[in-house]
């Protein structure tokens, strides 16, 4: 008899144990979800949204925010940084050429209707500078070196 009181109170003891664990385990998580900020699984869209355009730029590729990025970034950024895009400036027709040269020689797919969204984009953000460059010299005396 007092074998089996022993055996029950040992018993009783390990489930207060396991309770005070359990507790604790609770409170952990709780403190947690309050002071550990959203996790990546309870980002809502918005979130993400957020945290992905930076001073207009996607912080990810650093394509400028505009209609039609998604569409660049899906189609643009799969073989090649986003880098080679993004450092180059062309007009539409040069960014047409260089589609279609991708096209031609290393694999680029179809692009269907995103080719006019894909263009718009970049012949519209990624243009060439007209600016910054100085005129041409006019009226120079040249002369002849000795
Ligand atoms: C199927 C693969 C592939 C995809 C998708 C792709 N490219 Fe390319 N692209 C290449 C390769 C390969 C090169 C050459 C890379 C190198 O020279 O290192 C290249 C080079 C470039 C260059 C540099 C060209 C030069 O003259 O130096 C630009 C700009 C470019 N790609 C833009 C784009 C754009 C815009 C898109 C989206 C429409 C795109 N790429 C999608 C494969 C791809």
């Amino acid at each position: 008899m007092s074998e089996n009181k022993a055996t029950e109170k040992r018993i009783r003891k390990s489930y207060r144990i396991l309770i005070i664990i359990g507790v604790i385990a609770i409170v952990a998580g709780i403190i947690g979800l309050y002071f550990g900020g959203p996790s990546e699984h309870s980002m809502t869209p918005t979130d993400i949204e957020k945290e992905v355009i930076k001073n207009g730029l996607d912080s990810r590729t650093g394509f400028i925010e505009d209609e039609g990025m998604q569409t660049v970034i899906n189609n643009c950024t799969t073989c090649h940084a986003a880098e080679l895009v993004t450092q180059n400036r062309m007009t539409k027709d040069g960014w047409l050429a260089t589609i279609r040269w991708m096209q031609k020689s290393q694999n680029l797919w179809q692009l269907g209707d995103n080719e006019e969204i894909i263009l718009n984009y970049l012949a519209k953000n990624y243009a060439p500078e007209e600016t910054g460059r100085r005129a041409p010299l006019k009226d120079i005396e040249w002369y002849a070196l000795k």
